[in-house]
């Protein structure tokens, strides 16, 4: 048996929190991480569950999500105290075999809740594992300030994101071959906002969320991370471009993505490249 806090995966998920919020991501309580925890790590901490704390209600239906354990940061809770007091800034929780409930079995304590934004990373994650066969265990959600700062300025369409994030940064095609969808500004922590970006989720590993931010989905903490720093990253010189110049003297042309897609072995959808 182990305690809660010398697991592996908490240690992870510690450090992505962390590692975020030196990003500068995370002002206040922005953002947001969870992770659905294995079976076998679930066994190596069960003697320090509580199980017996009342259920609340998720505010959606998970039903592919029945019975499984998450990690999940709190509701107001700042990524800047994760590492400092993670036992006040984190919780374990488990959803009901409804998938309607959950309750907080460790962690998050004096009366703290689960993330805001809960029905937004179980949707998600019950989409991600049911396309990926169970591989994709964290979906993380941060305020990245240049990928917020384009959805003032370019259109908010899927294509149109894509295609200008993958021509800021050669190998960005590679990291996010299925490209990107944004979500118009909607109203966040409810159900709409979530059925909105799950179903973004069936094609993409990133959401952006117009003037908020954006959620990503991975196999685990360091793809996950990689992945949002890869796309804000390629923002951040898209910012720098726009802000020197209104035109592009020379990009990644159509054709150079078809090669990288060659060498490189990812299929690029067509639809981002006329
Ligand atoms: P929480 O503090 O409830 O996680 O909310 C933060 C946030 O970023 C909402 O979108
Ligand atoms: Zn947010």
């Amino acid at each position: 048996m182990m305690k809660v806090l010398e697991a592996g995966f908490m240690k992870g998920f510690i450090h992505m929190a962390d590692q975020g919020f030196l990003q500068g991501w995370h002002e206040r309580n922005g953002g947001n991480l969870t992770y659905r925890i294995k079976e076998e790590e679930v066994e190596e901490i069960k003697e320090e569950l509580d199980l017996t704390g009342e259920w609340h209600p998720i505010g959606t239906t998970v039903k592919g999500l029945a019975g499984e354990y998450f990690v999940a940061t709190g509701s107001g809770k700042y990524f800047s105290n994760v590492l400092s007091n993670p036992k006040d800034s984190l919780g374990i929780v488990l959803v009901d075999e409804n998938g309607e409930n959950y309750k907080i079995c460790w962690g998050l304590e004096n009366g703290a809740r689960p993330t805001s934004e809960l029905p937004s990373h179980l949707m998600n994650h019950e989409v991600k594992k049911e396309i990926t066969g169970g591989e994709h265990r964290v979906i993380y959600h941060c305020h990245a300030t240049n990928v917020i700062a384009l959805t003032f300025v370019l259109p908010l369409k899927d294509e149109v994101f894509t295609r200008q994030l993958w021509e800021m940064a050669t190998e960005c095609p590679v990291v996010f071959p299925d490209g990107v969808g944004v979500v118009p500004w909607m109203v966040p922590g409810g159900r709409d906002i979530a059925v909105a970006t799950s179903k973004l989720m069936k094609k993409y590993d990133v959401a952006i969320w117009a003037h908020h931010g954006i959620f990503c989905s991975g196999k685990d903490f360091d793809l996950t991370f990689g992945l949002a720093h890869t796309v804000e990253k390629s923002a951040e010189i898209l910012v720098k471009v726009l802000s020197m110049s209104p035109v592009k003297l020379q990009t990644i042309t159509s054709d150079n993505f078809r090669d990288l897609a060659k060498d490189f072995k990812v299929t690029l959808p067509e639809e981002f490249l006329n």
